[in-house]
């Protein structure tokens, strides 16, 4: 096998809670992550040479700060392969700087295509481990589907997945994850998530109560700087999503609606005001 391509989908946080910082300077979390239908395609390619990354999007960088090149560069080097080039594809349809876990799914992807590749075979265990090393979200994406994530956010409890219809509203700046977390707050915090209540609403598939249930304490930073995060909620709110809150450290904020013609409607209106919108279900292992 010379090549492969992965699908590398990208996530959402359903809750996100902060319970305190670390001493490493991490910040330890509890947060529902759950992977949906919106997704880059990795196609990595053995060759001669080093390490290339290439994409037609050039808001992502191609050289060694890219994710999906430090992935590269640390499964050869654990797994001592000393023919290490490959040309890694990466068309990108997940937006950059968004809360969205973009540019660690692509390091997820490379991982596992990698490991495909060159059929060393890790198991996942390994392979999640070595995903620590890259982000503290290429666990959840090495695993996908949905789950608990705490600690950094490794320390992973998997639970079932269920189809939900979501709609992604992405305003047209990036924000930074290191700053929003530079900035939280935990005094500034005016609604956290109850992660048992949801967990029992989604256990028992009670969509009124899921949705109830989800919140993202880091909304009381980017919020105060960005207003405009808050009015998305509220429009999303008004055009019947039965609940909106923004994924990860944003901005991307997202509806969950149950009722698919309000989803499209919603879909419309905000198609004619922002260029990223995207009407999405949950992601279903194909
Ligand atoms: O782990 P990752 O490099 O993706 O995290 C980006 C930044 O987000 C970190 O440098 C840190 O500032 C912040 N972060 C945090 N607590 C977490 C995860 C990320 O403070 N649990």
């Amino acid at each position: 096998m010379n090549s492969i391509t992965i699908e590398a989908p990208a996530k959402i946080n359903l809750t996100l809670d902060i319970k305190g910082k670390r001493d490493d300077g991490y910040h330890e979390l509890e947060t529902v992550m759950h992977q949906i239908d919106l997704l880059d395609y990795i196609k990595i390619e053995k060759t001669n040479e080093n390490i290339s990354i290439q994409s037609e999007n050039t808001q992502i960088p191609n050289n060694e700060e890219n994710l999906a090149y430090k992935a590269a560069e640390l499964f050869f080097q654990k797994n001592g392969i000393k023919r290490k080039g490959v040309n890694i594809f990466i068309q990108k349809n997940i937006p950059v700087g968004a809360g969205l876990a973009g540019g660690s799914t692509n390091a997820a992807g490379v991982l596992k295509g990698l490991n495909q590749l060159y059929a060393v075979n890790l198991d996942q265990k390994s392979l999640l481990k070595l995903g620590e090393y890259i982000g503290s979200d290429v666990p959840f994406c090495i695993m996908g589907g949905t789950a608990l994530a705490k600690g950094r956010g490794e320390v992973l409890t998997p639970i079932n997945t269920q189809k939900l219809t979501i709609l992604l509203v992405k305003p047209k700046y990036q924000l930074s994850t290191a700053e929003i977390y530079k900035n939280f707050a935990i005094d500034k915090v005016e609604e956290n998530p109850n992660n048992g209540a949801f967990l029992e609403a989604w256990n028992n598939n009670d969509i009124i109560n899921i949705t109830s249930n989800i919140a993202n304490v880091l909304e009381s930073v980017s919020i105060a700087k960005y207003p405009e995060i808050a009015n998305i909620k509220n429009k999303l709110k008004n055009l019947g999503a039965l609940n909106a809150i923004m994924s990860g450290s944003g901005p991307t904020v997202f509806g969950i609606f149950n009722d698919r013609k309000r989803a499209l409607n919603a879909h419309n209106y905000f198609k004619e005001q922002y260029q990223e919108v995207f009407l999405v279900s949950s992601y279903i292992k194909r």
